[in-house]
């Protein structure tokens, strides 16, 4: 979808005009209904529309006017009328019009006391409209003309100093994009070495330094962990790291991301049921989410130091695939007894996590990881489980949920060597992969906990329940949402951008 912020709207087939609570209509609006002839007022009344948050009113072939259709989209109360309300409204009209118009002009002008200044209405309209309006229609072949999407342009006009206010969110589209397209290619499409080369492709012209791990370095490293999940796979194993440092200090102390890419996850020899197996091909979700992000960051020039690390593996059944039972050796020199190998997303990321910390010695880092069913169970999907060791970090991820829409709920977890984290103690081995069946969430997360080094601030997000969705949302379609791009593009802004 082109986007534009034209200073006056130009004609278009779909005009889209505002109107706040008590049916108030904006300037733009109120021009409209006298070009109408008072059409416009005449159906707000038969519709019994009073501008309520995201109603909407759809008048065909308005009289006096040059658009086919004009819709008009309640704002609530004005002065709460924030960056999420218009994403909504134009998730509303990318929704709306998709089939039905090649192009719309949303008009602006005139509007005051609004919650926020119009030109970032003006962007973060454009940025729902363009998020909404996403789809992977790749392996559909059949689509008659009336099925596929047309909206192609979406003019935004009345608000100025927009154009500059949306740049850095068009970064962020684009790497919710490239999150979306990963997540929601099927195995066969990308695996660990595909991930890479499409991560490389949209990372190196925007200046990202890219670090490639395969099976030969991994071994030489010790990655015992992430190899024998790899092991009864037929496609290789790759880490992937990204690093953007948009500080001019070549010393600044990086925040660290780590995401969990198993391509597709079987279960390996503690194999899953057949029934929603296809879904574990996004189990991939918080490496795409770490190279979105990551893009979104240097796209927009992120005034920070950000490392971005990618674990790809395919977890499979094999004659050569690890049993349970079987102890590894971690890169960190820490054994694990694999009890379940279904677990795997804990193993993958204890190696890269050890690596990337050691490499790169960050303060901060997050993990990012479609890692328990459970999680689903606690939580639903409206928010991802968030465990953090430090109060400070738990709570600016938590705001930085609220203003991106990521929503994030704290978890408990407890300090090494508590009850809880003994939960996982191996009798034969440093520790076992799995817990109780109990608080599953909670003790994949102590897991992870034995992986970050001292003194660093960590927190793991647990986001099996928010990677997909069965039904379309405001700002996404059914399918993958893209979570995570906008939480980490808001965090690093409240905490690493002065
Ligand atoms: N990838 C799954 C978690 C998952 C399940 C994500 C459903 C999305 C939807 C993970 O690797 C896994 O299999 N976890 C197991 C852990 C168990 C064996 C302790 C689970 O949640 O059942
Ligand atoms: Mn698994
Ligand atoms: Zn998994």
């Amino acid at each position: 979808m082109k986007i534009s912020f034209p200073e006056t709207a130009p004609d278009s087939p779909a005009l889209v005009l505002f109107a706040g609570e008590d049916a108030a209509l904006t300037p733009a609006a109120a021009e409209a209904d006298r070009a109408t002839g008072g059409q416009l007022g005449r159906a707000m009344k038969a519709a019994a529309f009073t501008g309520r948050k995201g109603a909407l009113l759809e008048l065909l072939a308005p009289a006096g006017l040059p658009a086919e259709r004009l819709l008009l989209l309640g704002l609530g109360a004005p002065a709460r009328a924030d960056a999420h309300v218009f994403a909504e409204l134009g998730g509303k009209l990318a929704e709306h019009l998709q089939l039905k118009a090649d192009s719309a002009t949303a008009d602006l002008s005139g509007l005051s006391g609004l919650g926020l200044p119009v030109a970032e209405a003006a962007a973060h309209l454009a940025l729902g409209a363009a998020l909404r309006g996403w789809r992977h229609d790749r392996w559909k072949t059949t689509l008659k003309d009336h099925e596929k999407p047309k909206l192609a342009a979406l003019a935004v006009a009345g608000a100025p100093g927009a154009q500059a206010a949306f740049a850095p969110l068009a970064q962020v589209r684009d790497g919710v994009f490239l999150t979306r397209t990963l997540v929601t290619e099927p195995a066969n499409i990308i695996y660990p070495e595909s991930f890479v080369e499409k991560v490389v492709a949209a990372a190196s012209p925007l200046g990202l330094a890219v670090t490639i791990l395969d099976e030969a370095e991994m071994a030489r490293l010790g990655f015992g962990a992430l190899l024998g999940v790899a092991q009864g796979s037929a496609r290789p194993p790759r880490v992937i790291a990204m690093e953007w440092n948009g500080t001019g200090d070549e010393a600044a102390t990086p925040l660290l991301l780590v995401g969990k890419g198993v391509t597709f996850d079987t279960g390996g020899i503690s194999i899953k049921p057949a029934a929603g197996m296809e879904d574990m091909k996004w189990d991939m979700g918080g490496a795409a989410a770490v190279a979105g992000a990551m893009v979104a960051l240097a796209g927009r020039k992120a005034k920070a130091r950000v490392v971005g690390v990618c674990a790809l593996v395919e977890n499979m059944p094999d004659g050569k695939a690890q049993r349970p039972g079987d102890v590894v050796t971690t890169h960190s020199g820490q054994t694990v007894e694999v009890i379940n190998t279904d677990a795997e997303g804990r193993l993958v990321l204890s190696d890269a996590m050890w690596w990337a910390q050691a490499r790169w010695k960050p303060d901060v880092m997050l993990d990012f990881a479609t890692l328990t069913g459970a999680i689903i169970i606690s939580l639903g999907h409206d928010h991802a489980g968030m465990f953090a060791n430090d109060d400070g970090l738990a709570a600016a991820l938590t705001a930085a949920g609220e203003v991106s829409g990521d929503r994030l709920w704290r978890m408990p977890l407890g300090e090494k060597g508590s009850a809880q984290d003994k939960l996982i103690d191996s009798a034969i081995a440093d520790m076992k992969n799995v817990g109780p069946r109990e608080g599953g969430s909670i003790t994949a997360a102590q897991f992870l906990q034995r992986f970050v080094a001292d003194g660093v601030k960590w927190a793991h997000l647990d986001i099996a329940g928010v990677v997909w969705k069965a039904k379309a949302g405001a700002t996404h379609d059914k399918g993958a949402t893209g979570f995570g791009v906008r939480l980490i593009d808001r965090f690093v802004a409240a905490t690493r951008e002065g």
